[in-house]
């Protein structure tokens, strides 16, 4: 059966002070956890934090990772860099660095590549715009995004992968997805993780619905039966809303 999941995604917030208190909260309120629990943070926090959350069941995540190996990149953080910090996730293809940083799904799978041959579990975010949305096509803009940077992957390199659906519209909107909506769409990328591999591996691989999930419609959202938990942003920088919001997983 698959792992039920709830991960944060801090983006580009809070300073090394901040963000090592928010992870001491979690750290001192997720004991044993129903989900599995994830933090994504700036890569300055990612050592300090991966050490204080040892032997915590809340595990850390960069949000992002160079599509180079090593070299002359200057500012760009490899995925072995990421490694040694002691995190144990990358979160790729976000439609914030998709939109912002231009990145193609040729470079993420790139960055994919390199994430599992650095022994890192990738949390890889697809989802429409609300063009796309509204012109009914999200089916087809996700699975050109799935068949763009993951689906060339082995059945056993797919192991490390979780799935985040993300509808751009719903990102820091406020506009949330509807369960129906929700469960309709990771229904239909449950069946293309089948057609691509099996029964079996689409049955056991985690699917986060992510845009504007809060404490207040994470429950609803988590009780679909393809919905297996959630990828928060904002809603993540709050102990008490994220940890609620574990708790509704
Ligand atoms: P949000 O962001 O929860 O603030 O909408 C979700 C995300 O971008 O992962």
């Amino acid at each position: 059966m698959r792992t039920k999941m709830v991960a944060g995604n801090w983006k580009m917030n809070k300073n090394l002070q901040e963000g090592v208190a928010l992870a001491t909260e979690l750290k001192q309120a997720v004991k044993d956890p129903k989900c599995a629990v994830v933090i994504g943070t700036p890569f300055i926090h990612l050592a300090t934090v991966a050490e204080l959350l040892k032997g915590s069941p809340v595990k850390v995540a960069a949000e992002n990772c160079a599509d180079h190996e090593k070299g002359a990149y200057t500012g760009e953080v490899s995925a072995e860099m990421v490694k040694s910090t002691g995190a144990e996730y990358v979160i790729l293809g976000h439609s914030e660095r998709r939109q912002y940083y231009a990145e193609t799904n040729e470079m993420l799978a790139e960055k994919v590549r390199l994430a599992l041959q650095n022994g890192l579990k990738v949390i890889f975010c697809i989802g429409e715009v609300k063009e796309e949305r509204e012109a009914g096509r999200q089916n087809e803009v996700v699975k050109a995004q799935l068949e763009g940077s993951v689906f060339g992957l082995s059945a056993e390199e797919w192991k490390q992968i979780t799935l985040a659906y993300e509808p751009v519209w719903a990102i820091g909107t406020g506009l949330t997805a509807t369960p129906a909506q929700a469960q309709e769409m990771h229904a239909y990328l449950r069946e293309l993780v089948a057609k691509n591999y099996n029964p079996q591996i689409a049955d056991d691989t985690t699917i986060l619905y992510g845009g504007s999930c809060n404490e207040k419609n994470a429950a609803e959202l988590f009780a679909n039966p393809d919905v297996d938990g959630g990828l928060i942003g904002g809603a993540s920088l709050v102990a008490e809303k994220f940890l609620a919001i574990i708790a509704a997983r």
